[in-house]
């Protein structure tokens, strides 16, 4: 493959999220002096382990614990209150977060949380099982132009004039959907208040960031862009309704930071070794017994963000194909390798059949999904290894992974059509091959 030299890299689940991503971001961000977010809120959840310790974030870029410059860019939607807590707690650990906000991500308020989880309730069948941390009632407002923006808590006066209509919209909201004409017990001039003194402390922080990251790339700064959630989660082409209200998918880097398509110069899309996923729709490839609870348990698959037990289920190369068409990657990550020892034979889905027939192309909608049964083929696993030995393999390099570990990248490039520059075999950094130079 021909090495191309790059200054903006996008690195973006491919499939339900929780990918591993904030591993790979991080590894990366070494190179990069500017990481940002794109996208999502603080449903995401990341986790960097370094030298044992483990660092969670939500909504901070996860390149902050490398001291980078970290983006919020204007496709987020953030809750100050969380916000507040990352920086604080990363200034206990003795980092120096230098931070920029965009003047126009959107404000997670209480009344979003709290409408998150009724208009959830009502959905029945349909719900998708949200982190019940207001973003798709954030994203709603965005949408509909009631939301505010970072801008807007800057400026008492014109915050209370907006603050005032969304409360009240807001208000009337939760009567009908606990359908009583009792009130909610939120209080609207502490909160008022309280998104004030956000204001105030975000300030220092706010900046166009637009104009910011154009700039830095005219001066030859190198960025990375970090996705939340997955492709395949995402609002235009994830599996609708079951997925979050962002834009997900690479695409999604120039809308959520405002920098061109033509600014891009990698995408890298991370896959899991096997599929996860939280909340509710159709995972055609899912394992509800021993198999499913032993992968669960090797790959530590509770949600960073609620704790949920993850759905677990055999690698879907039939979705990973369409997400590698839309998102167009240069190349993939592949993840938790090692988790999947000891499981003989590994099955790889590689089509669906619908009504007695193999399809040709992933059928995105839910209700067809439903009642596909997957088609696999069958490749035998390798055995487990201590952890140490693992180390060892990540250190020595590609060749030294079991035989059969490779046949199965082998197979996953194979169809893909792509091939795979990083296979990540334990949580460390260290614990990562680097198979072709990535900037
Ligand atoms: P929301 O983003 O909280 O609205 O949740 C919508 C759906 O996306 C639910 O099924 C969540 O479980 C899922 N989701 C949101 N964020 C993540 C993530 O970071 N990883 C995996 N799933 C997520």
């Amino acid at each position: 493959m021909e090495i191309k030299n790059s200054q903006t890299l996008v690195i973006t689940g491919a499939s339900w999220g929780d990918e591993g991503k904030g591993k790979i971001v991080d590894l990366l961000a070494s190179e990069a002096e500017i990481v940002v977010r794109f996208q999502g809120g603080n449903n995401a959840g990341h986790t960097v382990v370094v030298e044992g310790k483990k660092y969670k974030f939500h909504l901070l870029p996860s390149g902050a614990i490398q001291n980078k410059i970290i983006v919020i860019g204007n496709g987020l939607v953030v809750d100050p209150k969380v916000l507040f807590e990352e920086l604080d707690m990363l200034k206990k650990e003795g980092f120096k977060p230098n931070l920029k906000i965009s003047e126009t991500a959107h404000i997670i308020f209480p009344f979003h949380n709290l409408i998150d989880g009724l208009e959830e309730g009502k959905k029945g069948d349909y719900a998708a099982g949200t982190t019940m941390r207001g973003i798709g009632p954030t994203y709603c407002d965005k949408m509909s132009r009631f939301g505010i923006r970072v801008y807007d808590l800057l400026d008492e006066k014109i915050f209370r004039t907006k603050f005032e209509k969304i409360f009240e919209l807001k208000r009337k909201m939760y009567k009908t959907l606990v359908n009583s004409d009792k009130d909610w017990d939120l209080d609207k001039e502490e909160i008022f208040k309280q998104y004030l003194e956000y204001g105030n402390k975000l300030k220092q922080y706010v900046i166009n960031t637009a104009y910011y990251l154009n700039q830095a790339i005219d001066e030859g700064k190198k960025i990375l862009f970090e996705g939340a959630q997955g492709a395949l989660l995402g609002i235009d082409h994830g599996m609708y309704p079951y997925g979050t209200s962002s834009v997900t998918w690479s695409g999604g880097v120039c809308a959520g930071s405002g920098v061109g398509p033509t600014r891009i110069n990698k995408l890298i899309g991370v896959i899991k070794a096997y599929t996860s996923r939280v909340g509710g729709g159709p995972l055609p490839t899912e394992l509800h017994g021993d198999i499913g609870h032993k992968i669960r348990e090797q790959g530590h698959e509770y949600g960073t963000t609620t704790g949920r037990p993850r759905r677990v289920g055999w690698i879907d190369l039939f979705n990973l194909k369409y997400s590698i068409m839309i998102n167009h990657y240069d190349s993939l990550a592949i993840t938790l390798l090692d988790k999947l020892a000891g499981i003989d034979p590994i099955k790889l889905c590689i089509g669906y059949n619908y009504n007695g027939q193999s399809l040709k192309t992933w059928p995105i909608q839910s209700e067809i999904i439903e009642k596909c049964i997957p088609e696999y083929i069958e490749m035998p696993g390798w055995e487990p290894l201590p952890s140490e030995e693992w180390s060892r393999i990540a250190k020595e390099g590609y060749n030294s992974l079991p035989d059969k570990a490779k046949d199965y990248i082998d197979k996953i490039e194979e169809i893909l059509g792509i091939e795979s520059v990083i296979i990540s075999i334990g949580p460390d950094r260290s614990d990562t091959i680097i198979r072709k130079s990535i900037w």
